[in-house]
């Protein structure tokens, strides 16, 4: 039965009332990436770069998944062939609408690491500038997030899927960062019919054979449909 994988990015949590990054009043007009997404600006200010994924775990953890989340674990639960999410996100939004064995290419906010020891722990909901590692006890906590200038996770895991996409899908990001932005070609090279559901175009729409426009709480629930009526 076909494979279907499929990239999320801030897009798909908008109207879950998480801000993106590159719109209009997005959180890098608000932040500078240089300060708060790099091991460089961590390592100038980690109380800066604590205090923004602090504020961004606390409002993940009261934020709602909406419709598109809903629907990506409708169709895991539904389609007879392997669907696979592999997301840009840290919210966690996927899992709690339902979807399962999301992978998270750029960590998650619910995620706390050791820069010392590289021990991994559930993060508090705050976490402080000197919070201590359960393991080595070290005062080198960081959100367990992946930054700039940093290796994305699972990226051996997730080449592997699209090696096998039958379906590629990208919902709700922008295609400016990479290696996520490469993945349609990945998936076009294994010979997948590849989609795009988006508000706008994105800076790799020319690469998709096909291309749904509008807020991803209705046009992900409608491309699933359609995906579940053609069984
Ligand atoms: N429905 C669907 N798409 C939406 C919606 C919506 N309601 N609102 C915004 N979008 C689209 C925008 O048009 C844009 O193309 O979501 C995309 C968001 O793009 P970005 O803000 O660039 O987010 P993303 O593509 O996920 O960024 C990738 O960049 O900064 C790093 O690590 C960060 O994971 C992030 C990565």
């Amino acid at each position: 039965m076909e494979k279907i994988v499929i990239l999320t990015g801030a897009g798909i949590s908008a109207e879950s009332g998480l801000g993106t990054f590159r719109d209009e009043g997005g959180l890098w007009a608000q932040h500078r990436i240089e300060d708060v997404a790099t091991p460089e600006g961590f390592a100038r200010d980690p109380a800066l770069v604590h205090a923004f994924y602090n504020a961004r775990r606390v409002q993940a953890a009261q934020a709602q998944p909406n419709a598109a989340h809903r629907a990506l674990a409708r169709l895991q639960r539904d389609w007879p062939g392997e669907v696979v999410i592999v997301t840009q996100n840290v919210d966690g939004l996927h899992e709690a609408g339902g979807a399962s064995g999301v992978i998270h290419m750029h960590g998650t906010l619910a995620g706390a690491l050791c820069a010392a020891c590289g021990h991994r722990w559930p993060a508090p909901a705050e976490m402080a500038v000197d919070e201590p590692c359960p393991a080595c006890a070290g005062p080198t906590a960081r959100p367990d997030i992946v930054w700039f200038g940093e290796v994305p996770y699972s990226m051996d895991q997730i080449y592997g899927h699209l090696a096998q996409a039958d379906i590629f899908a990208a919902i709700g990001t922008s295609g400016q960062v990479y290696p996520a932005a490469a993945f349609v070609h990945e998936a076009i090279a294994a010979g997948a019919r590849t989609v795009e559901l988006n508000l706008e175009p994105s800076a790799g729409v020319s690469s998709f054979d096909e291309t749904l426009f509008g807020p991803a709480t209705q046009v992900v629930p409608r491309w699933v449909d359609l995906l579940l009526g053609q069984r």
